[in-house]
């Protein structure tokens, strides 16, 4: 009987294809109710010598058996592999599949390498909210509501005291404010703003600006003027000389206007600058002691100072692009000549 059962299993498992059906055979046989684990269950009417030797020839047969198994089990395994490799292989010589990648706006570039530039000084990047409150783009900042200042920068109004905000600048009281004591500064923060602008070649409703803001206790104008002549070289090369103008801001005093030498014709004078040789590129100033003492901090003891650059203008200037308007109006192929000029 074993012998018989040995060659019918010996047959099944000679004409197994596959994995899926060793391993149902396996089962059948071996499993917990397998024919050859059957076997053991008549063992109890046997007597003592013969269960001797019954129960080793089931062990045997048992033992033959998962090892058979194991062998098969094995050659199915690299038969499959090698049926698989076979199946994936990859035709190199077939023509390419020709699929467009897409790219960082240059705005993103833009506003990455301004970033970059900024995270190396040891500054933090901080986010503000596009949506405001009149608080803290006008009111914290010096600005008040009957301030002619107001009218500096036409604002879009949800209602009395929520706005669409006209400057990144509300970014640096909330930053001081979110101090739990005063302590030193130093951030950036990029964004986009809006204003109530006609567009033209240089002006849109929607822009982007960075600002900057350092606040600490031995900070001085020649750390200002430093840190951008620092960032001007960056953007527009070595040889790139800033310079400041007296202007006003109600958030900074004194406050400055920052040029620098024309990209362009290297401050010899052509169209761009209006042969002036200097383009400006941001207002900045010494944080008005209102604004300090506004958010929290002891103006007394810490002083700070604050910049605001527009980012398409910079672009416009580093990558001698002529109109603002190429940034928003979705041209593909101005945005790819872009990335190759990265
Ligand atoms: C401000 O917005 C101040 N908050 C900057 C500042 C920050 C001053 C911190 C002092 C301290 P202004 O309105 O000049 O300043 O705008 C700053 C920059 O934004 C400009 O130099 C210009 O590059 C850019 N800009 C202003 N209006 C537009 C516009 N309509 N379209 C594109 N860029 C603009």
């Amino acid at each position: 009987m074993l012998e018989a059962l040995k060659q019918e299993i010996t047959l099944k498992l000679d004409n197994v294809k596959d994995l899926e059906e060793l391993r149902n055979l396996k089962v059948e046989v071996l499993g917990k109710k397998g024919s050859i684990t059957n076997l053991t269950k008549n063992m109890k009417d046997l007597s003592v010598e013969e269960k001797k030797t019954y129960g080793s020839q089931v062990n045997d047969l048992k033992n033959l058996f998962t090892q058979l198994f194991d062998e098969k089990e094995a050659i199915l395994t690299k038969a499959k592999i090698q049926a698989d490799i076979l199946k994936d292989k990859i035709d190199i010589f077939l023509p390419e599949n020709n699929f467009s990648k897409g790219t960082y706006h240059p705005l993103t570039l833009m506003t990455q390498e301004i970033e970059n530039f900024f995270i190396s000084l040891g500054y933090n990047v901080v986010e503000g909210r596009e949506i405001e409150e009149d608080k803290y783009n006008f009111e914290m900042l010096n600005i008040p509501a009957d301030h002619p200042a107001r009218d500096m920068q036409d604002t879009f109004y949800f209602d009395a005291s929520l706005l669409l905000r006209t400057h990144t600048s509300p970014v640096q009281v909330r930053t001081m404010e979110s101090k739990q004591v005063n302590e030193a500064i130093r951030m950036i923060c990029p964004g986009k703003v809006y204003r109530r602008d006609e567009d033209d070649a240089t002006h849109s409703h929607q822009f982007m600006q960075v600002e900057g803001l350092v606040v600490d206790k031995n900070v001085s104008l020649a750390d200002l003027k430093g840190t951008l002549a620092l960032f001007a070289q960056k953007m527009f090369g070595n040889n790139t000389q800033v310079r400041f103008r007296p202007s006003y801001f109600p958030f900074t005093e004194p406050s400055v206007e920052v040029d620098v030498t024309c990209p362009f014709c290297k401050g010899q004078g052509c169209n761009v600058c209006k042969g002036t040789g200097w383009i400006e590129i941001l207002g900045a100033g010494f944080v008005h002691s209102n604004v300090l003492e506004a958010a929290g901090y002891d103006s007394k003891v810490w002083q700070g100072f604050a910049f605001g650059m527009g980012i398409e203008r910079i672009a416009m200037l580093k990558y001698g692009v002529d109109d603002i308007r190429h940034f928003y109006n979705n041209n593909i192929k101005l945005l790819r000549e872009f990335n190759k000029v990265k």
